[in-house]
């Protein structure tokens, strides 16, 4: 029995009621405090009653200096329950922050509202008060994941999300990420994560766990925060410290780029294309690698390599590298960029404009 309950399998069951934990929330959002002063957030997959991104929003306004706070669920109306879709009407919450001076969100300062349809992201009365919002910030539905991303970016919105790791290799995310649209949160980096489930959810793993009052929670592996929004530690240099040899490094079969097995094996002295674990996202410094391409099922189809040379293999399933007739797990390509540009927080367009990155 797996330690774990995989994100794949809730995928697949489409059970999308896990409910972040406070602790994760606080450990993500202390990176952008200064990107809140003066916006409006916006929770959209949160049932208020239940949501702890709604709680720390409500609880640290005046801390963060908030002008406007919305949260809407879907469907959800049952007080006090965990989200059960048994009501087609939604609620809407609006909190313009504290006004009896008692430091505490009180019911009669939280407007709600009911929404007139079902409360789903993509719906026209959702879509408007994403309009009206700054950041979105929220853990979405995760069999909805690409859409609401791709929702997201049309809008053109900042925002603050949990997701799957694996969500890099698919082949609408992965260009966000390619392009420097999208990146890794600050907080997670491996391991699992703890999420609270509805009393009904049907627990078949080992590493699930209930408190004293009966509240279910499960472990769930691969969880990133993804973001847009800029924070300091995400320019830190990886430290290098491996030299390149010919029989460290050997080339793909099927690309023109060297193995790195793990990511902290990246070799200082190599300024050709490489191909790093997708846990590379967790390290990476945009002054510091370029990203080329993915190597993945999907990336020949849609030519996700880059200026790389790619000659198709009869193993790679459309675009696996391969190395020494066998199928390796899924790469990104990255090169390492010959020099450095100076950057600042808080830029509004955080990407080194020209950086050189000539291939050896
Ligand atoms: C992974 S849960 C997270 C809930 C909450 N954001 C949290 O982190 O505690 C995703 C939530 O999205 C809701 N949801 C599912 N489909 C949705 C849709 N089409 N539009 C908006 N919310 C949806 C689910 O009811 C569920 O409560």
């Amino acid at each position: 029995m797996p330690d774990n309950v995989n994100l794949h399998a809730a995928m697949r069951a489409k059970k999308d009621e896990f409910y972040t934990q406070l602790v994760d929330i606080e450990n993500e959002l202390k990176h952008y405090r200064e990107h809140f002063r003066g916006k409006t957030v916006l929770c959209n997959c949160d049932d208020p009653r239940v949501s702890n991104f709604f709680h720390y929003f409500s609880y640290n306004f005046e801390q963060l200096g908030l002008k406007k706070l919305i949260t809407t669920c879907y469907k959800n109306q049952e007080r006090d329950l965990f989200s059960q879709h048994d009501s087609e009407r939604a609620i809407l919450l609006e909190y313009t922050g504290d006004h009896n001076g008692n430091r505490i969100p009180d019911p009669e300062e939280i407007g709600i509202n009911y929404l007139q349809g079902d409360g789903d992201f993509r719906s026209a009365e959702c879509i408007e008060l994403l309009k009206q919002a700054d950041i979105i910030v929220t853990n979405p539905p995760f069999s909805l994941f690409r859409e609401y991303v791709a929702q997201l970016i049309e809008y053109n919105k900042r925002f603050v999300i949990i997701g799957n790791q694996n969500a890099i290799t698919n082949k609408d995310f992965f260009p966000l990420i390619r392009d420097n649209k999208v990146w890794m949160g600050a907080s997670i980096h491996s391991g699992d994560r703890e999420f609270g489930v509805p009393d009904d959810y049907p627990l078949n793993a080992a590493g699930w766990r209930q408190d004293e009052k009966g509240n279910k929670f499960i472990r769930v592996k691969g969880v990133r925060w993804f973001t847009n929004l800029d924070y300091k530690e995400r320019h830190e240099d990886l430290i290098l410290y491996k030299n390149y040899s010919l029989e460290e490094y050997p080339k793909y079969d099927n690309y023109d780029a060297i193995n790195v097995n793990k990511t902290s094996d990246i070799p200082m002295d190599y300024y050709g294309a490489m191909g790093v674990p997708i846990t590379f996202m967790d390290k990476y410094n945009p002054e510091q690698f370029e990203i080329i391409g993915i190597c993945a099922g999907n990336s020949r189809l849609n030519k996700f390599y880059g200026d790389i040379t790619y000659t198709p293999h009869p193993e790679d399933r459309g675009g696996c590298a391969v190395l020494n007739g066998q199928r390796v797990y899924s790469r990104i390509l990255i090169r390492r960029r010959r020099r450095t540009i100076p950057y600042t927080v808080g830029d509004e367009n955080p990407l080194p404009i020209a950086a050189e990155t000539d291939n050896n």
